[in-house]
């Protein structure tokens, strides 16, 4: 039988295959309470502007939310010969109301109500990465805050460069998922427009109020351009975009916490609640939460290139291309929730090894820095020069098998006379992290100030 909506042109029903290609409601019946009440708005306007009786508003209403509690309470039955959520709904509605049913899609496409639907979605999805990123940085401040005074090896190229705290570490992390918290504030305000109104791209004739809808709704106003409206996914693109950064941002953490749990760098132990053990191994475990994090993060750089792809080609207005851009979406925001609550939970439970990492950090000749500066301040050395100078303080280290700070003041004279027994005191990790009073630094004290500094952002 030919079809419901479009039946008129049409002699006979779709292939199979056509409805296996075509049907998106497998997935975006995940939009039904976006596109009632998208519907309800538009019905409303509909009736305010005298375009259709308050009668079959009425009842468009009464019925629309009939479908919502079916929807909500499972009885609901979505057809795949119905195409997509928004047919489903509408068929539904001409069950329960009859004919009035008929007049709620007037002066609208399923273009705009699509643009709509997802719109709302997404701004719904950034609202809540919006909290999830909040409660990740604030389990990293509480760690900061119970470590700023943890000295740890900080890395260049994965070997030891100079000794930081854990605490300062905890707080670069703040940093990036601080940007990406403003990242996804700042999506929110270009998503801000209503695409209700749009109707197939052209607008319409009918005497509609597009502010009225776009109030209604929570947007601050209506889009300007119709054509635009209807072939527009940026906000879909910033979302990714942005959880593609976030994911790129877990999936390093997640790699430092594989890497500080093993044996050989023996910096953290996860707690049990986040790691697993080995069915062959009995002394095993393993850090799978995060290993896994890092893997989901390509699922999510994944999409943001799918609808790229996916857009790239289109030329101006609709095309049914778009329909692809909503599974990538929620496999994105779903993969993305589940990664930052997996490593909110690991940062939060996660002990940390404070004597494995002073270990660490005195190690590698870690304080070399501090020496070379040393004799800058104290020897007026230029710096190039004291730089040539504990080099070869470390190379004599390196040959005894001794750490700096074990050399004999005779042999650090040998290198360069004026050095004396002060220079040991800049030799300690403790020392070294506790000078690095820069602004930014790693110095205790600035550490907790940036602590604070953020906590009254939050
Ligand atoms: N299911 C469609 C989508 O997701 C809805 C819009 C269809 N519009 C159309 N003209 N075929 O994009």
């Amino acid at each position: 039988s030919s079809n419901k909506m479009w039946g008129g042109r049409f002699a006979s029903g779709p292939d199979a295959i056509m409805e296996d290609i075509n049907a998106s409601i497998d997935f975006d019946r995940k939009l039904y309470a976006e596109d009632i009440r998208g519907s309800l708005a538009h019905a409303d306007m509909l009736a305010t502007t005298g375009i259709i009786s308050s009668d079959d508003r009425d009842k468009i209403v009464q019925g629309l939310n009939t479908i919502m509690s079916e929807i909500e309470s499972g009885g609901f039955e979505f057809s795949r010969r119905l195409e997509d959520i928004h047919m489903n709904i509408e068929a539904r509605l001409s069950d329960l109301i009859g004919p009035a049913a008929g007049r709620l899609h007037t002066a609208r496409s399923r273009n705009d109500q699509v643009a709509l639907d997802f719109r709302m979605w997404v701004r719904a999805e950034i609202e809540k990465t919006q909290t999830a990123l909040t409660n990740l940085i604030g389990a990293f401040l509480n760690r900061a805050e119970e470590h700023a005074d943890t000295v740890m090896p900080g890395f260049t190229h994965l070997q030891t460069a100079q000794p930081v705290t854990f605490g300062h570490h905890c707080m670069a992390y703040v940093e990036m998922f601080g940007r990406d918290r403003s990242r996804v504030r700042d999506a929110l305000a270009r998503l801000d427009e209503c695409p209700l109104g749009a109707a197939a791209l052209a607008g319409t004739g009918f005497p509609i109020d597009r502010h009225n809808t776009a109030g209604a709704l929570g947007f601050s106003a209506p889009t300007r351009n119709s054509i635009d409206t209807v072939s527009d996914r940026d906000f879909a693109l910033e979302f990714l975009s942005m959880a593609a950064i976030c994911g790129t941002h877990l999936s390093r953490l997640a790699e430092e916490i594989v890497i500080w749990s093993t044996p050989q760098f023996g910096f953290v132990r996860l707690s049990d609640a986040f790691s697993t053990g080995s069915s062959i191994m009995p002394q095993k475990k393993n850090p799978d939460a995060a290993e896994l994090v890092r893997a989901k993060t390509g699922r999510i750089s994944g999409a943001l290139i799918a609808l790229l792809t996916v857009m790239k080609g289109l030329p101006l207005a609709y095309s049914k291309d778009m329909q692809e851009d909503k599974e990538q979406v929620f496999d994105a925001a779903e993969t993305l929730e589940l990664a930052i609550a997996a490593m909110t939970g690991m940062i939060s439970d996660l002990k940390v090894l404070n004597d494995g990492m002073k270990a660490a950090a005195g190690s590698g000749y870690s304080t070399a820095t501090d020496l070379a500066d040393w004799l800058v301040r104290e020897a007026g050395l230029p710096f190039r020069e004291a730089h040539h100078v504990t080099g070869r303080a470390v190379a004599l280290a390196e040959e005894r098998g001794c750490d700096l700070a074990d050399l004999p003041l005779e042999d650090l004279r040998d290198l360069n006379p004026s050095v004396n027994e002060g220079v040991y005191s800049v030799l300690t990790v403790e020392a070294s992290v506790a000078s690095r009073t820069s602004f930014g630094g790693t110095a205790p004290d600035n550490v907790r100030e940036q602590i604070a500094w953020w906590r009254a952002q939050l």
